[in-house]
């Protein structure tokens, strides 16, 4: 077995093939097969495992613990290629999940269930029916026992309709029919310096287009609806020390089917409240989280226009509206608001806050979902702060929840 930096050399220099036998995911790599050259020997075959001081090597004749061949490694498979394998085929995980809520197959298993069983129920072919629940084992959705019998994990649970913070809709909506389309626009869109490929792809707005396409719309209220019921909480989180006893009527503008607005009446019982929303959104009443919610009688649903006519009120809140428009639109929207608001009356803007270069996070890829949805983006502090200006509001401060992860912007109308 060669040793040594010239055989390092010699191993850098060379192509590196890569058994099938590798193995991806998020775990450490345990061990690999490899094919290299050996000095000017022939091509040799390697299994190569992970030691406790370097790599173990196993060739047919030896072990050796070499600590030098982990630079080798690492150029051939690294945390790098893991990471970016999970990135490549993310969209497999996706989609499998999708056809998994799409079939109803989270919807059918109340109790385990064989494949065969799960397969006749829902009018799927036996055969590939089967693939589809093993591979969402796979992800560990579900969990298959050696008889061919699933049963749901926890995660899998929360994509159940009756789950009561189901992230079923949210599913359907981005991995549905539009909203997949949107992506093969990315890279045109980016070279053009044109967002919005709703319009590319369908010729309309999103907005327009759920007028004349009622799954759409749906797929959308109901995703919409989702992700209040984890942004509510954290909304609450966030203005926890907020002195709401300021306020006596809050209007939610684009408020969707009321979760957020109704989650705040429930627990300030001296507020009343009024959704501003499009009226194909709250025709349906059994939709509206007003009655189930039990703050029915303070609570009035208003159908209009954001950039029309605003409700009166001594404070309004806006969730997830401001990242749907460009900024001249959102100064139209704020300014609006502004026009009717009493001075000194608030406005709260819940948003994705996209952080500095040093920080991953999940706004800086909501950003790109906005790009290619419309017209909107997800911004900075200081660019929310430059539109509350911009629409006649003067920014106050940020309330944040523990993660993180929203943040509520306060205006004032000084
Ligand atoms: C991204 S959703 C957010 C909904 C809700 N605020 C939430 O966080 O779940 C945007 C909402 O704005 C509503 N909307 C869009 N254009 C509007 C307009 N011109 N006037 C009133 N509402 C509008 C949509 O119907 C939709 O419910």
């Amino acid at each position: 077995m060669a040793r040594g930096a010239s055989a390092r050399g010699n191993w850098k220099s060379s192509k590196f093939r890569l058994s099938e036998k590798l193995q991806v995911g998020n775990q450490p790599i345990q061990s690999i097969s490899i094919i290299v050259p050996v000095q000017d020997q022939e091509w040799s075959k390697f299994t190569v495992g992970l030691g406790a001081d370097g790599w173990l090597i196993h060739s047919e004749h030896e072990f050796v613990l070499y600590p030098l061949f982990s630079d080798l490694l690492q150029t051939i498979m690294t945390e790098s290629h893991s990471k970016l394998f999970d990135l490549i085929f993310g969209r497999w995980r996706s989609q499998i999940l999708y056809a998994g809520v799409k079939l109803g197959i989270f919807d059918t298993l109340e109790e385990p269930k064989e494949a065969s069983a799960i397969a006749q129920e829902l009018g799927l072919d036996p055969n590939l029916s089967y693939r589809l629940l093993r591979a969402l084992g796979s992800l560990e959705l579900l969990r298959e026992s050696g008889d061919r019998k699933f049963s749901l994990t926890d995660t899998g649970q929360l994509l159940r309709s009756d789950h009561p913070t189901t992230l079923r809709g949210i599913v359907v909506l981005t991995e549905g029919r539009e909203h997949y389309a949107l992506w093969k626009h990315l890279g045109d869109m980016v070279r053009d310096g044109r967002q919005n490929a709703f319009v590319r792809e369908f010729g309309q707005m999103a907005f327009d287009y759920a007028v004349e396409h009622p799954a759409y719309a749906r797929a959308f209220d109901e995703a919409m609806s989702n992700h209040s019921c984890l942004q509510t909480d954290w909304t609450l989180e966030a203005l926890k020390a907020y002195d709401f006893s300021k306020i006596s009527h809050l209007c939610d503008v684009g408020g969707g089917q009321g979760h957020l607005l109704c989650s705040i009446l429930a627990e300030y019982p001296f507020l009343k409240g009024t959704v501003l929303e499009r009226a194909s959104v709250i025709a349906n009443r059994q939709q509206l989280w007003a009655t189930k919610l039990n703050v029915g009688g303070r609570c009035e649903y208003v159908a209009g226009d954001m950039f029309g006519k605003i409700p009166k009120a001594d404070a309004y809140i806006m969730k997830m509206i401001l990242h749907d428009w460009s900024d001249d639109e959102c100064a139209r929207i704020l300014s609006n608001i502004r026009s009717v608001a009493a001075n000194r009356s608030r406005v709260f803007i819940v948003e994705h806050i996209v952080p500095g270069p040093e920080k991953p996070h999940f706004s800086k890829l909501y950003d790109i979902q906005m790009m290619c949805w419309g017209t909107g983006r997800e911004r900075t502090l200081d660019e929310y702060a430059a539109l509350l200006r911009k629409g006649g509001w003067t920014y106050i401060q940020t309330w944040y929840p523990a993660s993180g992860l929203i943040g509520v912007i306060e205006g004032t109308a000084a």
